[in-house]
């Protein structure tokens, strides 16, 4: 089992995420993090499952993250289990306004298999005062996140 774990992340908290599934993962094989701006369309070679997050920005999917998937060939999911996951702040109810909705959507596009809806995993605020990497994941959310990940192997080996 082969797994790709693909993220963006300004403030660092969409990459712990990422780092804390891994984590999960790992007992099941090969697990691999990589941060978007570093995803060359060989690291899908041999991947069974790949999950993918990012933050939501603009009450969308970052224009950063866009711009890479467009830039894949089509059908690089072909057979693959995929999974896509966001960070959004508590306070937005809609899921239609977050950006894991539309990361799936993209994924599936690129011939991927959904194994899993659309998850978010929930911020403090939305605008630190500060810049560089900063703790706003709620309480649990990392638990969640190991959680998630385990969900997502036993169903990518069915
Ligand atoms: C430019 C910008 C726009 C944002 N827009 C939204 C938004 O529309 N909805 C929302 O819930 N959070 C929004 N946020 C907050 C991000 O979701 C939050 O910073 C992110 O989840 C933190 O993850 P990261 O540490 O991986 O960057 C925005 C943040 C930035 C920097």
């Amino acid at each position: 089992m082969k797994t790709l774990i693909v993220y963006l992340s300004k403030f660092g908290n969409t990459r712990k995420l990422a780092e804390a599934m891994a984590e999960t993962v790992k007992p099941s094989g090969n697990v691999r993090v990589v941060a978007i701006d570093q995803l060359a369309a060989s690291d899908f070679d041999g991947v069974d499952l790949v999950v993918m997050g990012s933050p939501t920005h603009a009450f969308t999917l970052p224009e950063a993250v866009r711009t890479v998937l467009e830039s894949l060939p089509l059908a690089i999911l072909g057979g693959k289990s995929v999974a896509a996951f966001d960070t959004t702040v508590k306070p937005w109810p809609l899921r239609c306004l977050r950006a894991s909705p539309k990361l799936l959507n993209r994924l599936t596009y690129l011939g991927g298999k959904p194994i899993a809806r659309p998850e978010t995993f929930f911020v403090k605020t939305k605008n630190p005062q500060k810049s560089g990497q900063i703790d706003l994941l709620l309480e649990g959310e990392l638990e969640r996140a190991r959680r998630w990940a385990g969900e997502l192997l036993d169903r990518s080996n069915r």
